[in-house]
């Protein structure tokens, strides 16, 4: 019984990760047809990363260093330094978050910047899309922020590397352009869950100024939120354990005009941030 369930296990295993090279060419040649359904297995999600890894380091080394530039380009240097933070906020939003959260912490090389959310979680296709300069899955849905794929290249600002856990997908960039499988986040109480949300783990630039940050989230008032559908609540954890937040509630729709066809629909709500309605 042991050897047969250890040769089905292994087969099982080995469907995986065909299952998962399948989907990694896929996503390269952007081939929709038949994209395999995500397994949301590690097995499957080791492979993918490691497969998208050697499609790139296939790819003509002119045309890497193409790539490479235009995330240079992309970093944007004459934005607001914390930017690539809205950034991220409006990507928690793409993704149905309710909340996101936002901390600092001490890493194994450098101080670190934590900013998870309880959205939709990262599915394969988002994985190299989330890496990559220019490469978004926005662009036909009108309904969604994101578009040209360069705003989480905007942390590049204040972050020498960024990490994302949406599990089973843990992934970092590499030197050049690649993708590699980073270790899994242990879960923060009160912060982290990893079965449910979405984190993102960047190693900051040594020039980090620590207060400078916090007061731009201090300065950043709630009205931040009020275009946010979806995210009420943004939060900062100190280093201290205080928590600053900024939040929003919104009343449900409310008709106020529906003619015949549902194309005319008028609806209205109230949110309100602090003491103000809109
Ligand atoms: N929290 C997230 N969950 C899943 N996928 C994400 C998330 N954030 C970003 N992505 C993916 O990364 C891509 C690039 O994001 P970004 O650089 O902000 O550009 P854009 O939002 O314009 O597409 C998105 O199109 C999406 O596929
Ligand atoms: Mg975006």
């Amino acid at each position: 019984m042991a050897t047969f369930a250890a040769i089905s296990d292994h087969d099982g295993a080995e469907t995986l990760r065909t299952l998962a090279r399948l989907a990694a060419h896929k996503i390269l040649s952007k081939d929709k047809q038949g994209l395999p359904a995500d397994p949301r297995d590690a097995i499957f999600a080791a492979e993918y990363i490691r497969e998208c890894d050697r499609l790139l380091a296939n790819t003509p080394l002119l045309v890497q260093e193409a790539i490479e530039s235009a995330g240079h380009a992309a970093e944007g240097a004459n934005v607001d330094p914390y930017q690539g933070v809205v950034e991220v906020l409006q990507n928690a939003e793409d993704r149905r978050a309710r909340e996101v959260r936002v901390t600092l912490r001490d890493g194994p090389t450098s101080k670190q910047m934590l900013i998870t959310h309880n959205g939709l979680p990262v599915e394969y296709e988002h994985v190299l899309a989330m890496m990559l300069p220019f490469v978004s899955t926005k662009r036909d849905d009108a309904d969604l922020r994101g578009r040209f794929g360069i705003g989480l290249k905007t942390l590049r600002r204040i972050c020498t590397d960024i990490q994302v856990h949406g599990a089973p997908y843990h992934f970092g960039s590499t030197a050049g352009v690649g993708i590699r499988e980073r270790e899994a986040e242990e879960a923060i109480a009160e912060f982290y869950e990893p079965a449910t949300d979405t984190l993102l783990v960047l190693d900051l630039e040594g020039d980090f100024d620590t207060s400078s940050f916090e007061q731009w989230f201090e300065e950043w008032t709630d009205d931040g939120l009020i275009f946010l559908d979806h995210v009420r609540r943004f939060e900062l954890k100190h280093e201290d354990g205080r928590t600053s937040v900024r939040a929003t509630k919104a009343t449900a729709w409310v008709d106020l005009q529906i003619r015949d066809d549902e194309l005319t629909r008028l609806q209205r709500r109230t949110v309100t941030a602090g003491d103000r309605h809109y």
